[in-house]
């Protein structure tokens, strides 16, 4: 557009000839700074002064530049509806973790019971009455009852939250990546009863690999990291009047508690996975050694909004 053209169309004009490299970035700030959003503008031009100040850093050559876009559309193209290739880079450098600190939890400055949706939640699991089972096809492993307390920030129960919990089985695999579980096996949806309270009947987690067939595995190999997560729960709450509450609780005996693959486990998340070797079980039909968590959740007033699933 000549300068005559942008006056008549009320855009503020620009010089975009580029005499060096120096003159990139005003000059791409410049052509972004007519965006009437006012917070697209800002996140626009701040993610281009940053990108391009990273190539400057690293002196970016024109091979790791092809490299990093194969990186992006290899990215896109691992990504279908049974995973989530995008979720899962930005989980394995730590970005979901950040965003979900400064998110919730006064930025990051106190303990939250918040952590990162990971890529395996799926929007429409099973209701299932409190007290129920999750597991829906049969599913050797450690028997788990699992005790639950919905609670506000002055502690008071909250009743009729609708609880989401999703896990990976006894071998570390959601049933979306394994065609021995029946279809939302190990998922279910509670609602809290006037105590807060929810329970269900499970099997204890097993730790598992992030998938490493795609971009993210090549990654994860380059650099010499291995690709476990420590077993967990991950638990969504949803209530009109209150944040939602994405989280994970995490099984305290794993090896990998201390290093996982993608950064999810904050202290007030280890939960306390009780063995039972004798005493009474809590069902009949249960052996020792069977396992108990109990776990309060704190629901912070805000908006109930639920999260695009990242698989269906
Ligand atoms: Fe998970």
């Amino acid at each position: 557009m000549n300068s005559v053209s942008a006056r008549r169309s009320g855009q503020e004009e620009f010089d975009s000839i580029i005499e060096s490299q120096e003159d990139v970035t005003p000059v791409v700030l410049a052509a972004m700074a007519q965006t009437p959003n006012a917070r697209l503008r800002e996140i626009a031009a701040s993610f281009v002064r940053h990108i391009h100040a990273f190539a400057r850093e690293v002196k970016l050559t024109e091979d790791e530049y092809d490299t990093g876009i194969d990186l992006l559309n290899r990215i896109g193209q691992a990504t279908n509806d049974r995973h989530n290739e995008g979720i899962l880079f930005a989980d394995a450098i730590g970005l979901s973790t950040l965003v979900c600190l400064l998110n919730n939890g006064n930025a990051g400055a106190t303990e939250t019971a918040s952590a990162l949706l990971g890529p395996f939640w799926r929007m429409n699991s099973p209701h299932t009455a409190n007290g129920g089972s999750i597991v829906r096809s049969p599913t050797p492993g450690a028997e788990l009852f699992v005790s639950c307390q919905v609670v506000d920030a002055a502690g008071k129960p909250v009743e009729g939250v609708e609880v989401d919990v999703w896990q990976s089985s006894p071998v570390g695999l959601y049933e979306n990546q394994d065609d021995s579980q029946a279809d939302m096996n190990l998922r279910g949806k509670f609602l809290t009863d006037a105590q807060g309270h929810l329970g269900f009947r499970s099997v204890k987690p097993a730790g598992y690999p992030v998938p490493t067939d795609g971009p993210v595995g090549d990654m994860l190999r380059a650099q010499s990291r291995h690709p476990y997560r420590p077993a967990h729960i991950h638990f969504l709450g949803f209530k009109p009047g209150f944040k939602t509450l994405i989280t994970q609780v995490f099984v305290d005996d794993d090896q990998h508690l201390t290093s996982d693959a993608v950064f999810g486990v904050t202290r007030a998340l280890i939960g306390d996975y009780r063995r039972h070797d004798s005493g009474t079980p809590p069902a009949p039909d249960v052996r020792a050694p069977w396992y108990t968590l109990d776990y309060t959740f704190v629901m912070e007033a805000g908006d109930a909004k639920l999260p695009v699933p990242p698989i269906k």
